[in-house]
């Protein structure tokens, strides 16, 4: 029984045995079959393989295809010419300023803060000029001569009326430049809005430095390298903010806005501002007190003149000059300042504004140029201006 067992079991191992043996061989003709067939087939795969990515690429690019002249991203030089929407030049330097963007959506883009250091293109900072019109731009002109040859160290935006065509040359830096804009009520919050707008806008190019924000009857007293250089070299922004103990200072402040605002803390100051790049986002990025002044500072309380200035005093103090680069004379009294017309234009005036002995401080200096622009003049005044660019203004 025993031995029987064993035999058995003898016959049993032997069988396994050459069972064994016949699937080591039959594994090590197919492996060894396998590795002539892939070392043979190896080039000829790659190469399926990286054509079948490129179709199945190419396909699904296709299939999304946006023809380059309806885009709004720019247009990537390509065989296929399609559209590279993460492109970082559409990112960083947008060039067309259509977009249909909600504010609250721009608002938020327009906050953003790169973390890192360096800028992964070559940036050369630029002002950006920002007209703030209902209409036209009677001062065209002038500012096209003032533009003319320095195309790459500004960028200009216009807001005005939603129904309003800016009709320009399309050889004009002026051309294209009209931001997605609403209404206006001026002394409204609508105002400050619209100034938010162009700010927003205007962050969108990374490139942008300096924001000036400049209206309809604005004009340069200063050729474009001064301004330029005056604007990029200051450490401060040139935002007109102070205290008036007056009724139409004080007096405009609501006690409604405590205990956010504090009295002490409200300020007053030209709607004509000019800032630097962290101040604009600043300005973008708040809504707490916005929508404080949105609430509070209605008419006598006028937005525009009291949002921004109240804002920097209470958090960005040391960033701003407190004085603005737009020149303004209210030496008439009243609520509006003098409108300069053709008969008002000479060269002794335009001197004056450029340099009236007045010494103002700049970074930890002073200097005799206070102003860069000036308001406020009339259509009328365009012609004698034009005729005293090359002598006064010196562009
Ligand atoms: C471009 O933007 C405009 C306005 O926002 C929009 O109407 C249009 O459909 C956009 N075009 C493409 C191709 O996305
Ligand atoms: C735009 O201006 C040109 C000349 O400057 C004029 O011929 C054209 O009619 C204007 N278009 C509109 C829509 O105003
Ligand atoms: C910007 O894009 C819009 C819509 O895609 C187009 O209609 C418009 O002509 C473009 N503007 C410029 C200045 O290229
Ligand atoms: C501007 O005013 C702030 C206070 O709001 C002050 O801290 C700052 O020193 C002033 N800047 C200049 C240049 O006077
Ligand atoms: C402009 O000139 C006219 C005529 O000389 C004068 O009456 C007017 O006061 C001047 N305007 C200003 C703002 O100086
Ligand atoms: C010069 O202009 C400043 C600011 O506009 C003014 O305060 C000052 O009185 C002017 N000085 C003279 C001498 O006109
Ligand atoms: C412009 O200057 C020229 C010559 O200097 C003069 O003849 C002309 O009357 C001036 N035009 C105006 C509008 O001042």
């Amino acid at each position: 029984m025993a031995r029987n067992r064993i035999d058995k079991e003898d016959a049993l191992d032997k069988h396994l045995g050459l069972l064994k043996l016949v699937q080591i061989l039959s594994f090590l003709v197919v492996f060894v079959a396998g590795i002539i067939i892939g070392l043979a087939a190896s080039s000829h795969m790659n190469q399926y393989f990286t054509s079948q990515a490129k179709l199945f690429f190419t396909n699904n690019v296709a299939s999304a295809q946006i023809s380059p002249e309806d885009g709004n991203c720019t247009t990537i030089p390509t065989p296929c010419h399609t559209l590279d929407c993460l492109s970082i030049d559409t990112f960083a330097r947008p060039n067309n300023l259509t977009h249909s963007m909600t504010d609250e959506e721009l608002f938020w883009r327009a906050s953003l803060l790169p973390y890192k250091e360096d800028y992964p293109f070559h940036r050369v900072p630029k002002v950006a000029f920002m007209f703030l019109t209902r209409g036209p731009l009677p001062m065209l002109p002038l500012w096209e001569r003032f533009f003319k040859g320095h195309h790459k160290y500004f960028s200009i935006y216009v807001h005005a009326n939603p129904d309003y065509e800016l009709n320009v040359s399309t050889d004009s830096p002026f051309y294209g430049r009209k931001i997605p804009s609403l209404d206006v009520e001026w002394g409204t919050v609508l105002l400050v809005d619209a100034e938010k707008r162009l700010l927003a806008n205007a962050l969108l190019d990374f490139s942008n430095e300096r924001f000036v924000l400049l209206s309809e009857s604005c004009i340069p007293v200063y050729n474009f390298p001064t301004v330029y250089k005056y604007l990029i070299d200051s450490e401060q922004s040139f935002v007109e903010s102070y205290d008036e103990p007056t009724r139409y200072g004080r007096g405009r402040y609501s006690r409604k806005m405590l205990p956010d605002i504090q009295l002490y803390q409200w300020r007053k100051g030209s709607q004509w501002f000019e800032m630097q790049r962290n101040v604009a986002v600043y300005i973008v990025s708040d809504t707490k007190y916005y929508t404080i002044f949105k609430k509070y500072c209605k008419p006598a309380c006028y937005p525009d003149e009291h949002y921004i200035p109240t804002f920097l005093n209470m958090f960005h103090g040391l960033l701003t000059a407190n004085r603005t680069v737009t020149w303004v004379d209210w030496s008439l009294g009243g609520p509006h300042p003098a409108t300069y017309t053709a008969v008002n234009i000479t060269e002794s005036f335009i001197r004056s504004i450029r340099n009236n002995g007045t010494q103002c401080s700049y970074n930890s200096d002073t200097t005799s140029v206070c102003h860069l622009f000036a308001r406020k003049f009339d259509p009328s005044a365009l012609e004698p201006l034009l005729n005293l660019t090359s002598t006064v203004m010196e562009f």
